[in-house]
């Protein structure tokens, strides 16, 4: 992996392939290694830029909170130091779509196509707002365990559980081996963060939504209003995945993926 210092912090990212550039931002608490099955197939036909977030993998930590804004700005600032001035699609998933609605806000004149998987423009509720930093103290004090006991179940469709068991023995690990702090900040950011549903009929490049049938975190109901809200949107669900959908069916959102960028290159949107 390489890296770069951006807004004071060193990010470490992979960056393979050429032509329009894909910027794949990770799910919480988990780091780039989730689009293992796309960084490889995608970067055959893109640019495939994979960061992990501030706080994950081999990113700088920084204690505290760190806001969906700073990690959409943190974005923004790589791109800079990768100095790509064209525009770009970015794939967030779940806090990955946190992040890209900020990223909207802030620096929407840099897109020219939007994938939001597995996620949801809501807010927390004050509940779940709550327990989110009852956790973040939790995992402060003894690590993500107690994170990976409560997410493991909710993350997969039963059907990765049953055929590809490695597949949650891995984001297992993935979880395991995330700072506490980073975690930590993260889970404090997301708790405060904006609805965005005002904001969906205000996007105006391509969006594609992708959606595993069986995502009990961001269910499929919730993505098809999104879609319904966003003006030139496109909604895809994936048999026999769940909340990981691109990790659980590779093949099949890469197809998604894969069509939707040929459509954004064919209509000269760079
Ligand atoms: C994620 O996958 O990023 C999380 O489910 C986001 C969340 O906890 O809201």
């Amino acid at each position: 992996m390489r890296t770069a210092i951006v807004n004071k912090a060193s990010l470490a990212y992979i960056d393979s392939g050429q032509g329009l550039p894909l910027l794949l931002v990770h799910g919480f608490p988990l780091d780039h290694t989730m689009w293992g099955g796309q960084i490889e197939a995608l970067s055959r036909q893109f640019r495939v830029i994979a960061p992990d977030l501030r706080g994950f993998g081999r990113s700088d930590v920084t204690e505290g909170k760190v806001t969906m804004r700073q990690m959409a700005d943190d974005l923004a600032a790589l791109l800079d130091a990768l100095q790509i001035t064209s525009r770009v699609v970015l794939c967030g998933l779940s806090m990955g779509g946190y992040i890209a609605f900020e990223f909207i806000r802030a620096h929407a004149g840099r897109l020219c196509g939007l994938i939001l998987c597995d996620t949801r423009a809501s807010a927390d509720t004050p509940e779940a707002a709550a327990a989110r930093l009852q956790m973040a103290d939790r995992v402060l004090r003894e690590g993500p365990a107690p994170l990976v006991e409560s997410m493991i179940p909710r993350l997969f469709s039963p059907a990765t559980v049953e055929r590809h068991p490695h597949v949650v023995e891995t984001i297992r690990w993935v979880i395991m081996r995330n700072d506490r702090r980073g975690i930590a900040a993260a889970a404090r950011g997301m708790a405060e963060r904006a609805d965005s549903t005002e904001l969906l009929p205000q996007i105006n490049c391509p969006t594609l939504l992708v959606v595993g049938q069986d995502d009990a975190l961001s269910p499929p109901e919730q993505m098809n209003q999104m879609a319904r809200a966003i003006r030139d949107s496109q909604y895809v669900e994936i048999p026999d995945a769940g909340h990981l959908a691109p990790l659980e069916r590779p093949a099949e959102v890469n197809a998604a993926i894969s069509h939707f960028l040929q459509r954004i290159v064919a209509a000269g949107a760079l």
